[in-house]
């Protein structure tokens, strides 16, 4: 039987998705502590052009409106953040009663219109008090506290969810370090540091998956990592290798340690060459292995693929930069040295950002990771950021996202018939919301919010051609694509 013709299981979850920070404004409302971004945007203009989250797409004051547009498109799940410092705005000690109190709005919410909660218990805002009093994940006392936020938030809706995510996009927090972390002068010219910090989020995680284990009734723990396919540019050999070292660096490095609670040797081998090398404290390696066990699923955050070939010699490390003005091109490419560097592939197009456009890629990480590992996958991003143009009718036609997402769903079901189990999908994203590198006017969601970067205007929602599209693919388990 063609792929195509595959069915996604009866139990198959469609969700979509979104992060705190980006959605839900009041930042500075009912007892909120202060986090990074609420720093870093307004400081160093991290987001293009100074955009800063404070009123984001006012989630915080509409979230009943906002989940009755989920019922309405007909999602059985929802995956979004909990703000770390709007619930403990120390990062540890007194909560915040209304910062608690928002988030068992939310869930009761959500469980009103039988919608499951998939919750992320860090997605980038780390509490300002933790960076201030000791550098944020550049000190050892970070996998304390955030087991205490585990601990926390774990004990206070342990009946309201059960699928929960330790960390966002571990490795993009790791190799864009300087740009999703607010780091001292010192940390910033540690080469060091993103590597340490790693492996102190490593133990962190380890902590918050046992005790999901330990507190939550039938809980299941995951993390969502970043994902992409890493291609040979040619058929070189030394092409082909840099293609092997990129996927280990940047793939198997964060699942490895998640999985199979170790560290993949090569890489390990990489960073102790380049004077890298992090520290490792007896009890360690024992504590990842223990969380490892508690790992039930992987999240999995696709957009995009790679291509990669053998490194210039003597050429820089550098990170991969994308466009920000939403005009093609303009992209720097990754470079490790004497590991691989970052080119373009011939093969596939890309968005007005620069994110190649790779379903196939999809169906690649999905069979590589269940043939490797064996674990239940849920895709927990995945969408297209473009801008879309609110029309006088207040309607939006966005055929390139749906494009995007048929292509990826059909992918998804090549994967299915190929034995991956595939446990759902949540599109991001289910809102307009705060793009952490362009701001609002790179739009992702199913449901328009009426502002722009400079007027918050009235947030008001509208539908997009995407939304009933999607509504339809829901209603069909996704038989119906067109
Ligand atoms: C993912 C992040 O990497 O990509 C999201 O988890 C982010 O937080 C999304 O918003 C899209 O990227 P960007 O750069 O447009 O915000």
């Amino acid at each position: 039987m063609p792929t195509e013709n595959y069915k996604f299981p009866a139990d198959f979850v469609w969700g979509a998705t979104t992060s705190s920070y980006q959605i839900e404004g009041a930042v500075s409302e009912d007892g909120k502590g202060e986090d990074i971004w609420d720093v870093f945007t307004k400081e160093d203009h991290r987001i293009f052009e100074h955009h800063t989250g404070e009123t984001a797409c006012d989630h915080y004051h509409r979230f009943k409106e906002d989940v009755k547009l989920m019922k309405e498109i007909g999602l059985h799940a929802y995956r979004f953040s909990i703000n770390w410092a709007r619930v403990l705005p120390d990062g540890v000690g007194e909560p915040n009663p209304e910062g608690v109190e928002f988030y068992h709005n939310l869930l009761h919410e959500l469980h009103a219109h039988n919608i499951e909660p998939v919750v992320t218990m860090w997605h980038y805002d780390l509490p300002m008090a933790l960076v201030n009093k000791y550098g944020g994940w550049g000190s050892r006392q970070i996998v304390d506290d955030f087991e205490y936020y585990a601990r926390f938030i774990l004990n206070e809706y342990k009946d309201e969810v059960k699928y929960w995510l330790t960390i966002n996009e571990q490795s993009i927090v790791v190799n864009y370090i300087d740009r999703k972390n607010k780091l001292t002068n010192e940390q910033k010219f540690d080469p060091k540091f993103r590597y340490q910090a790693n492996h102190y989020m490593n133990l962190a995680h380890a902590r918050a998956a046992i005790a999901v284990h330990e507190i939550v009734p039938g809980g299941q723990c995951g993390a969502a990592l970043d994902m992409a396919p890493y291609y040979p540019h040619t058929c070189d050999p030394k092409d082909i290798l840099a293609a092997k070292n990129a996927s280990n660096f940047k793939n198997y490095f964060y699942m490895d340690a998640y999985i199979r609670g170790e560290y993949t040797e090569s890489v390990l081998a990489y960073l102790k060459r380049q004077g890298l090398m992090f520290d490792i404290q007896p009890g360690d390696m024992e504590l990842i292995k223990k969380g490892s066990e508690c790992f039930d699923f992987l999240g999995i955050n696709y957009y995009q693929s790679a291509c990669v070939k053998a490194p210039t010699p003597g050429a820089a490390r550098r990170s991969k930069q994308n466009n920000k003005i939403g005009k093609g091109g303009h992209v720097v490419y990754e470079v490790q040295p004497d590991l691989f560097e970052g080119c373009k592939n011939e093969f596939i197009g890309d968005t007005d950002f620069s994110m190649p456009i790779d379903p196939v890629g999809l169906e690649y990480v999905l069979e590589d990771i269940n043939d490797r590992y064996h674990i239940p996958v849920m895709i927990c991003e995945n969408g297209f950021g473009a801008y879309d143009k609110l029309e006088k009718d207040g309607s939006i036609h966005d055929p390139y996202r749906i494009e995007y997402i048929r292509e990826h769903i059909k992918a998804m079901k090549a994967a299915i018939a190929n034995g991956v189990k595939l446990l759902g999908y949540n599109p991001w994203s289910t809102f307009d919301l705060l793009s952490t590198s362009n701001g609002i006017a790179k739009r992702y969601g199913f449901v328009y919010v009426d502002r722009t970067d400079d007027d918050v205007k009235e947030c008001k929602r509208y539908r997009k051609d995407s939304f009933y599209w999607y509504k339809n693919v829901i209603a069909t388990n996704g038989k119906n694509l067109e």
